[in-house]
């Protein structure tokens, strides 16, 4: 068995196919990874498994049907777990076009290239078939502070051109299993963190910055709320959904972690205080910095996951505070990784280090 994992050289993704091939050791499930290698696209974030007969890595688009019809028929996934996408908020308001391109048009080329394949599947393959989109807590809009969390049934108010595009895509996906039957998982999962997130989202960039002594740009009041979770664990939530979820419907994924923004800075500044004192002994909160807010912001998330763990038994492995430290000591430790990404090395990092075919 085979599963094709879309935008597996991102954040999440990347987390997900190293947790996977880390899991199944024993089971040996290959994944096929198609990336197009974006600018949030690193393999060197795909490092450990390097050599791993088990990973098989494409670059190319996921609007290309040819491409991913070709796939599908080589490598016969029983699942589709699908990352793909443009991720960035700040970048949407700047230039949309991208993020219609991909997460609308490319969600869609992709389940019209899946929807034939599972098409012409029968028996038990056709029974076991996963179509799993990969969503967010965005598409639900900004609550109110005594609002309560978002579940499954709230409705749609998208307010950036990104958490718009993700919504379409969520809509086409629903569609799909209701007009052709396509056994499709949706899942909405809040902020993640954790190990090879591009320093361009809130926690990366604030430990980046700190450690370069640059300023850490809080968006205006910094009282804006996020509910945030330890990436492996939404990798471990998505897992569960893929083997136990029921086809056709939505499950929430958070960790019941709602923190302002500039809550979040502090702890930061507070860890670095501890675990990389500044030299000059001052702490890192002296470089916080009140900039222009960003357009349209949302004020807040939260996500009620009531469902996955009543349904499905799942529950987050880690704590904020155990998660969050983690995360710290990944970015201490991996100063190559943050280096490359920030110089754009990794680009002819991964020339030089990987064969990538099409
Ligand atoms: P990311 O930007 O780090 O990674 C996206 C990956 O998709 C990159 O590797 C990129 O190269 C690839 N990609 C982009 N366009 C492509 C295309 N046309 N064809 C093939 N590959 C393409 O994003 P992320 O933070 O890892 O998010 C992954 C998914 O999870 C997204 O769908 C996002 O909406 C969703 N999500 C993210 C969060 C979060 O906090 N980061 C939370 C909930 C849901
Ligand atoms: O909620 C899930 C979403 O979380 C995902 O769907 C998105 O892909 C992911 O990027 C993330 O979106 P956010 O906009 O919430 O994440 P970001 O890290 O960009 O910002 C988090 C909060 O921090 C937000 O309120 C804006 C604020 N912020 C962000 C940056 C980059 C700052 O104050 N300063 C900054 O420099």
């Amino acid at each position: 068995m085979t599963v094709l994992v879309t935008g597996g050289a991102g954040f999440i993704g990347g987390n997900f196919v190293l947790d996977w091939l880390a899991q199944a050791q024993a089971q040996a499930e290959p994944v096929v990874n198609l990336d197009a290698l974006s600018y949030s696209g690193n393999l060197e974030t795909l490092e450990a498994i390097k050599g791993d007969r088990r990973h098989h890595f494409v670059q190319g688009d996921i609007a290309d049907r040819e491409l991913v019809s070709r796939l599908l028929m080589q490598h016969t996934p029983r699942a589709v777990i699908h990352f793909a996408a443009e991720s960035h908020v700040d970048r949407s308001i700047h230039g949309p076009e991208a993020f219609i391109q991909t997460n609308v048009v490319g969600t869609f080329g992709l389940l019209e290239s899946v929807r034939g394949y599972w098409g012409d599947l029968r028996g038990p393959a056709r029974e076991a078939f996963r179509f799993l989109h990969v969503s967010t807590d965005e598409v639900y809009g900004s609550l109110q502070a005594q609002e309560s969390a978002f579940t499954e049934a709230h409705r749609y108010q998208p307010n950036s051109p990104y958490s718009a595009s993700k919504a379409a895509s969520d809509h086409l996906v629903r569609a799909y299993h209701h007009t052709y039957g396509l056994p499709v998982l949706i899942t909405h999962c809040s902020n993640n963190y954790g190990p090879y997130h591009f320093p361009e989202k809130l926690i990366p960039l604030m430990i980046v910055n700190a450690l370069a002594g640059k300023p850490l740009p809080v968006y205006g009041d910094g009282r804006q709320i996020r509910d945030w979770l330890y990436v492996k664990d939404h990798c471990s939530a998505l897992c569960r959904v893929l083997e136990a979820g029921t086809p056709g419907e939505v499950y929430n994924i958070g960790g019941w972690n709602e923190k302002a923004n500039i809550d979040i800075v502090h702890t930061l500044c507070d860890l670095l205080d501890q675990m990389r004192p500044r030299d000059d002994g001052q702490s890192y909160r002296r470089q916080i910095t009140h900039v222009a807010d960003r357009p349209g912001h949302d004020r807040r998330y939260a996500i009620d996951a009531r469902k996955l763990h009543r349904d499905l038994g799942w529950r987050p492995a880690e704590t904020f505070e155990s998660g969050i430290r983690k995360t710290v000591r990944w970015y201490l430790d991996h100063p190559g990784w943050v280096q490359r990404v920030q110089s754009g090395a990794y680009r002819q990092w991964i020339d030089s280090q990987y064969g990538v075919s099409a």
